[in-house]
């Protein structure tokens, strides 16, 4: 009889459960971690607010104004977090998305008050795309007949590059899947003598309907979709191909998103690269959540617990979430 097996009648010889009979005992041989060194919170800022204005599809969440942001970050600095992604929504848009590099648009001038604020007890990340500065919507720009530039946008992304390192800031986050622009924006970065600041390269990043709240977050003008640059929800190759591409561009992280649907891409990018990775739980997905606990479904902070644990377990180093204060002072507790 083979071994491994139960003997019917002595009962089984080997007892996962043993492990499993305390809290202490599980805890000890516990074998993910979730610390809030490891999260990052992204934030909105808007131009033009006289108070934080709530995102109904992001209960909880907000668009801050100037001041109210610098709040926000103190509380994240205090609390241990790795770091803050900053996302700015100005007040005008145009087709070239032009306050994305202006010196005095809104996300550059929030960097410079975020690093005013904490100094380095935070890691100061800001988003690096055109979608929130173009009145079309698109991360880039587009050709006469209306399809995204690839190589006309790379040269925006250097500019936008480079605007943000003169603000401050300390690690900038293409987000726009353009092809080239981890290269693109590390020379330029380089060439304008911020070779200190990094890259966290969104690498695989997905044509995902859970981007939904986030369209209401940035107030989005977007018709239509962004296939043509985000990667297909079936392709898992390509996505650890992006992550690698990146690495050789000069990424210094390299992100999966969404989360949760992509768990398998995560951990095939994890095995792939020797820099971190990081993971974005993504607005659909925090609403997900939301919504079920509001309604009574599910256990709100057990979810939110378990949610974030699993993205750690597939190979996420970092995870950008924006429960992050909110998980940091739980588990604190
Ligand atoms: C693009 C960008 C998006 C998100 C982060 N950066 C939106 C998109 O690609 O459509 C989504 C984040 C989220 O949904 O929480 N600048």
């Amino acid at each position: 009889m083979n071994d491994q097996l139960p003997d019917p009648v002595a009962g089984p010889l080997i007892r996962p459960r043993r492990l499993r009979t305390t809290p202490a005992l599980r805890r000890m041989v516990g074998e993910t971690s979730l610390e809030a060194r490891q999260l990052v919170l992204p934030l909105f800022v808007r131009e033009g607010l006289d108070e934080p204005r709530p995102i109904s599809s992001m209960p909880g969440v907000v668009q801050h104004t100037r001041d109210s942001l610098l709040t926000a970050v103190a509380e994240a600095a205090d609390l241990g977090l790795g770091g803050v992604m900053l996302f700015g929504i100005p007040e005008s848009k145009d087709a070239t998305g032009s306050g994305a590099i202006d010196p005095g648009g809104v996300l550059n001038l929030a960097i410079t008050d975020v690093v005013a604020e904490v100094g380095d007890a935070l890691t100061v990340m800001s988003d690096l795309c055109l979608d929130e500065f173009t009145d079309h919507g698109h991360c880039g720009v587009l050709t006469p007949d209306g399809k995204v530039d690839n190589d006309r946008t790379l040269e925006a992304y250097a500019e936008m590059a480079r605007a943000q390192a003169h603000a401050g800031v300390d690690m900038v986050g293409p987000s726009g899947m353009m092809d080239g622009q981890v290269a693109v924006i590390r020379a330029a970065l380089d060439a304008a003598e911020h070779s200190d600041v990094s890259i966290l390269a969104y690498s695989a990043k997905y044509a995902s309907a859970f981007f939904g709240p986030f369209r209401e977050a940035v107030d989005s003008s977007l018709q239509g979709d962004r296939r043509t640059y985000q990667q297909d929800p079936g392709n898992a190759r390509e996505g650890v191909r992006e992550a690698l591409l990146d690495v050789a561009e000069g990424a210094d992280i390299v992100m999966v998103k969404p989360a949760l649907a992509y768990l398998d891409v995560l951990h095939r990018v994890r095995e792939a690269v020797d820099v971190p990775v990081a993971a974005y739980n993504i607005s659909g997905e925090y609403a997900m959540v939301e919504a079920a606990a509001a309604n009574g479904w599910i256990e709100r902070e057990a979810a939110i617990l378990e949610t974030l644990t699993s993205i750690r377990r597939a190979g996420a180093d970092v995870v950008l979430t924006y429960w992050a204060s909110e998980v940091a002072r739980l588990l604190a507790r």
